[in-house]
């Protein structure tokens, strides 16, 4: 799996992941616009990495490295007809290791009626530690989610 990091400057591939995102649940439901997902993939504050194939974005993640969820993987997406092959695993794999090497926690959050995806993450060992009512739309929460490697005060940074 070949990730690249993607400059906030890179319109036309923010772009293509905004055009992604728009097109699918949860962020039909959550009511994303371009414009909203652009501002986030375009965050020079965050980190944005995808999968290319064949030139074209097959997954990306959109990762935040600062503040006090260091290490939140805010947006995973895999592109449809690559889903349930393994790489969506294998993406956020990708995405814990390079946050392993900062903290020892990742976090995320998944909307209370994605259910495949909270099956995802539970299986890869997350737990859910908040619950976020009514967090984007009202009628549907956000459950955050962490898996860690232990306490900070026992954190060695990961130079895998
Ligand atoms: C969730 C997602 C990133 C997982 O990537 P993936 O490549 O499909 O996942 P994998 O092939 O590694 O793993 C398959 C698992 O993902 C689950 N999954 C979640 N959403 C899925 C979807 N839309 N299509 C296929 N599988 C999905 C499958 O149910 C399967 O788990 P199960 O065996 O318990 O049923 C991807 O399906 C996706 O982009 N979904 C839509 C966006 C989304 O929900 N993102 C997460 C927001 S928190």
């Amino acid at each position: 799996m070949d990730v690249r990091r993607v400059d906030p400057s890179d319109r036309p591939c923010a772009e293509a992941c905004a055009r992604l995102m728009l097109a699918s649940e949860p962020w039909i439901t959550l009511g994303r616009t371009l414009e909203s997902a652009l501002a986030a993939l375009q965050n020079p504050g965050k980190e944005l990495h995808v999968v290319l194939e064949d030139g074209e974005v097959a997954a990306f993640v959109l990762l935040e490295m600062r503040g006090p969820l260091a290490g939140y993987i805010q947006t995973i997406c895999v592109r449809p007809d690559r889903r349930g092959r393994g790489l969506g695993a294998a993406l956020i794999g990708w995405a814990e290791r390079r946050i392993a090497r900062e903290s020892p926690n990742v976090f995320l959050c998944v909307s209370s009626f994605n259910d495949a995806a909270r099956r995802l993450y539970e299986r890869l060992g997350y737990e859910v530690v908040g619950h976020l009512t009514d967090f984007i739309v009202r009628d549907h929460d956000e459950l955050l989610l962490r898996k860690t490697s232990g306490p900070w005060a026992e954190f060695k940074p990961d130079a895998r």
